[in-house]
């Protein structure tokens, strides 16, 4: 006998008074029209009579009666201590009329009723589920490893302890504690000043990029982003509204004398000094400070986008920029995306405070704050030092897997692949041999399984060359081993 059959469900059944038709034949005829046009599916619980005859406001003896009808017609069947089910033999007549025909005509009859879904079985899996999992996918980290059973315990634990308070309207700032123990975080990893309340939460750093868009630009106003550039970055200033100024960048970060001479129209810069996205240089110190000094003479804003600078293989780590900013220009956007994973949808912004309450009515206008029990479960895995531990143990597997990546690249791409950058984060930058068309090989690539970023697509205008991104954090040491071959082969056919 299954005694966890589920909830059941009410079937949409209109009926009608005073057509001379007895409501319990109505009743009847209803439901068995939802379970021939498979609206109702064998196996399913239906309600029991004391629960429909109350939703119906009919009599229980109206149900009972087309229950009793139906039970003995073989629609349903009872099981006892567990209720009354949808029949799973069905009658033979019932087998052989056509839903489609039938659904048809309930439609015609009724032009709110839906047609009936032919399949019982789960939804086919997703191509892109898959995709998004391919060995080289840019700015994945390694969820083979991520410490699943505690992320579970801190998870259930949080939603068992839930309190009516924590399940109303939240803060759009994101909660205290989230926000002192990210700060905390980031004085101390990542020399960025900051205090509590000036951290916010975001719905991953995109969302903190959409924010600073809105806050920070009006409609038609420039920001210089970096050529070549992060390309959801552009897409989210663009979604505001604001114009484009591509700057060119360097072996020392972005060009800050090509933004200055830009004009004074340029409202806000966007960059990623620690780890440059696409090309992967870290910015100077020289090049900070002028930067730094140009947002202040100009009442610019700094937007720094820190988003993988947990993991450095080469050298230490330069703190962020705006902890060296003493004029309070510059927006920090961060994200748990590569650090833990990325379907958490967790970021945050640190913001000067004279931007704090700007900050926070922009996001109660855009989705008013994130969801609460994953702040609750975030705050205690940094706070109890899960994410450090983590964090520690993933630096040793990531400089394992780049070696790897960097080892396959040397073996079987070496003709046509120059790595540019693998000093930090979670991919590697190359430039590929002069004649081949990167976009044409990342085809080529997802052909066989694979994926990467096409370089050419970071730019704004025309690439000098093309060149490939390959994500290693996502993939096993063997898988890109593997990968590796695998593009050597199609580079010999390129
Ligand atoms: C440079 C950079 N910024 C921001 C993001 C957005 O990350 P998320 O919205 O998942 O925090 C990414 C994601 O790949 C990125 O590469």
């Amino acid at each position: 006998v299954r005694t966890s059959a589920g909830p059941h469900v009410l079937p949409h059944l209109p009926l009608v008074r005073g057509t001379g038709v007895a409501l319990h034949r109505q009743l009847f005829d209803g439901l068995r029209r939802a379970i021939v046009d498979r609206l109702l599916r064998p196996g399913g619980r239906v309600p029991s009579t004391r629960a429909l005859a109350r939703d119906l406001g009919v009599s229980r003896l109206t149900v009972l009666t087309a229950y009793d009808q139906l039970l003995h017609e073989g629609y349903l069947e009872g099981r006892a201590g567990a209720g009354t089910f949808v029949s799973r033999a069905l009658p033979d007549d019932a087998l052989r009329a056509a839903p489609l025909r039938r659904a048809r005509a309930a439609a015609a009859a009724e032009p709110t009723a839906r047609p009936a879904r032919t399949a019982d079985a789960a939804p086919p899996p997703r191509r892109d589920d898959e995709r998004g999992m391919r060995t080289f996918r840019v700015s994945l980290p390694a969820l083979d490893l991520f410490p699943h059973a505690t992320w579970a315990r801190l998870v259930s634990r949080q939603a068992r302890a839930l309190t009516p308070a924590m399940m109303a309207y939240g803060q759009p700032a994101g909660l205290g504690v989230l926000r002192a123990a990210i700060a905390e975080h980031l004085r101390t990893s990542r020399a960025v000043r900051c205090e509590a309340d000036q951290v916010l939460i975001t719905s991953g750093s995109q969302a903190g990029l959409r924010l600073c868009a809105a806050v920070l630009l009006r409609y038609g106003d420039a920001v210089a982003v970096e050529e070549p550039g992060y390309p959801g970055a552009r897409s989210a200033f663009e979604a505001g509204g604001a114009r484009l100024a591509p700057v060119p960048v360097d072996d020392e970060g972005v060009d800050v004398a090509a933004l200055a001479a830009l004009g004074p129209h340029v409202r806000a810069a966007y960059v990623t000094p620690s780890h440059q996205y696409p090309l992967g240089v870290s910015m100077s110190a020289a090049r900070r400070l002028s930067l730094l000094e140009w947002a202040d003479r100009q009442r610019a804003w700094v937007i720094e986008d820190d988003y993988d600078s947990e993991y450095r293989y080469v050298s230490r780590p330069l703190g962020a920029l705006q902890g060296v900013d003493p004029a309070g220009r510059v927006i920090y956007v961060g994200t748990f995306s590569k650090v833990l994973f990325p379907a958490l949808r967790v970021g945050y912004l640190v913001v000067p405070p004279q931007l704090r309450q700007a900050f926070m009515d922009a996001r109660e206008a855009l989705d008013l704050f994130s969801p609460t029990l994953y702040q609750l479960a975030l705050a205690d895995f940094l706070r109890e030092g899960h994410f450090v531990r983590h964090l520690r143990r993933m630096r040793t597997v990531y400089q394992g897997r780049r070696d790897a990546l960097l080892d396959g690249l040397a073996r079987h791409c070496a003709d046509a692949v120059t790595v540019h950058n693998a000093e930090a984060g979670l991919h590697v930058s190359t430039w590929l041999r002069d004649a081949i068309d990167d976009v044409a090989l990342v085809k080529r690539m997802h052909e066989h399984r694979l994926t990467a970023i096409a370089l050419s697509t970071c730019y704004t205008g025309p690439a000098p060359r093309g060149g490939l991104l390959l994500g290693f954090g996502g993939s096993t040491e063997r898988q890109l081993r593997a990968a590796t071959r695998t593009l050597g082969e199609l580079l010999d056919g390129a």
